[in-house]
């Protein structure tokens, strides 16, 4: 059960299947045009998205706005420097911001920044940089069923390969959990490895530690020679493999904002720190309030209660495996922020073209009010302008992120049950053409109409 109880509550919009038809077709078929009084439970994303503990409140109620050297300041790097072990702690507004300094400090033009995988954000801030991506993700990853328990991980064989020429690698950065991989972990062995075959090659090794408590939590359930250590411990472990990390604390900072930039080398710091200070604000907020510092440093303190990451895995895994008996498979084993839903499976008459899993999240929104993100052909497929698909995604997935302590169990099985009636009559489901098909940010820009 939740190790904790409400204390603040706030209605959600319960509203009727018409209304619903007629916003969505408003907002051209696109999620991202629904606004928050059209949902009824928003599994959009677990990033910003969680619920304050009454700590971080009272941490935010001592938030100390100095401009320079505020308490909020010291506070946040002592935590973060407890966690991470790192010499030198920038905070940012969130973690993209990291990356846009970490990157451009980091990476000279054409080289490769190699990933298990670069989320969105990550490659765009990548490739802004003037550098070039490669995702190396391990062969298991491939295999949706198959109940490997580290499917996060990058691959090893490839990455030696990579690191030993002739092409100039910039940095190696290892997203902890891998979100653009099924939120599947990463192993500590996978890390160490990694880690050392970046210090062989003289390369810096990054984290990507967006979800870091949640992936330490999976590692002390899943890699037999972390069993006995509590998920702080490993997570400490993990960010001393690295040279430094990104990190959004909008996922495993339990903030609303926040995020962190921490490296060893004083030179890089040097130059991050003086980026930080013309776009993001002074070394010591970057972007944030006293008030944001204090809160994310607590949340950083609450996010590895084993009582609350053990709660969280199940009822994560219980939400998917509702799904599963109800007949809607997702990507195995299962991970801690999302579900993710094998809609090319579900549908098997809807064409790639049409979009599937675009198909079963407007599916999920039309019959319960349910909002969540395509990660399919429509979102990493190649597509022309005039909307016509070249080449689709590997797989036809549908995220259902779950926000921190914010949904109970019975809003999952509601859910659940809406999956069901899905499930039920699934060739009812009508295929999506796109009719506006903008190639800079599409899913967010992007409009469909129902393939009759
Ligand atoms: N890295 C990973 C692995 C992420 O999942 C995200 C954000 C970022 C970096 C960027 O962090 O949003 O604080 O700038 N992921 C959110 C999501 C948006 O829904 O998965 P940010």
């Amino acid at each position: 059960m939740e190790p904790y109880r409400i204390k603040v509550v706030e209605p959600i919009p319960i509203t009727t299947r018409e209304y619903r038809e007629r916003r969505y077709a408003e907002g051209g078929y696109n999620q991202f045009n629904l606004t928050a009084d059209d949902i009824t439970i928003d599994l959009l994303s677990d990033s910003g998205t969680g619920a304050l503990s009454a700590e971080q409140q009272a941490a935010g109620m001592r938030g100390d706005e100095t401009y320079a050297g505020s308490r909020s300041w010291a506070r946040f790097r002592d935590v973060a420097e407890d966690l991470t072990g790192y010499e030198h702690i920038l905070p940012v507004h969130q973690g993209r911001a990291a990356e846009r300094i970490l990157f451009g400090a980091l990476l000279k033009p054409g080289q490769l920044s190699i990933s298990n995988t670069h989320f969105d954000t990550t490659r765009a801030n990548v490739e802004i940089a003037g550098g070039v991506v490669r995702d190396l993700p391990c062969p298991e990853a491939k295999d949706l069923d198959s109940d490997a328990p580290f499917k996060g991980n990058i691959d090893l064989v490839a990455l030696e390969k990579a690191l030993s020429g002739p092409e100039d690698v910039g940095l190696v950065l290892m997203t902890i959990t891998n979100n653009g991989g099924g939120g599947q972990p990463v192993s500590m062995s996978n890390i160490k490895k990694a880690s050392k075959l970046c210090r062989k090659h003289g390369v810096p090794f990054i984290l990507d530690a967006a979800r870091w408590a949640e992936n330490a939590w999976l590692v002390t359930q899943r890699e037999e020679k972390y069993r006995e250590h509590t998920p702080r411990e490993v997570a400490k472990k993990a960010f001393r493999l690295a040279d430094g990390c990104v990190a959004s604390l909008k996922k495993d900072g339990i903030a609303h904002i926040g995020g962190m930039l921490a490296v060893n080398d004083p030179a890089l710091a040097k130059q991050c720190e003086l980026m930080l200070m013309a776009t993001e604000g002074f070394r010591t907020y970057g972007g944030l309030s006293g008030r944001d510092l204090d809160m994310c440093a607590q949340g950083m303190i609450e996010v590895t209660e084993p009582l609350y990451l053990r709660e969280r895995a199940a009822a994560t895994e219980y939400l998917a495996d509702c799904a599963r008996e109800a007949g809607v498979d997702s990507v195995r084993p299962t991970g801690v922020h999302a579900v993710y839903l094998n809609a090319g499976r579900l549908f098997p008459h809807i064409p790639a073209h049409h979009f599937p899993g675009h198909s079963l999240a407007s599916e999920l929104y039309l019959a319960g009010g349910i909002r969540c993100a395509e990660l399919g052909s429509l979102y990493l497929g190649e597509i022309t302008e005039e909307g016509e698909l070249l080449s689709p995604a590997p797989f036809e997935l549908v995220r259902l992120a779950i926000p921190r302590r914010v949904y109970t169990r019975s809003h999952l099985e509601y859910v659940a049950e809406t999956l069901a009636g899905i499930a039920k009559n699934p060739e009812r489901v009508p295929g999506y053409r796109l009719t506006e098909a903008p190639v800079m940010l599409r899913p967010f820009r992007c409009k469909l109409e129902k393939v009759k």
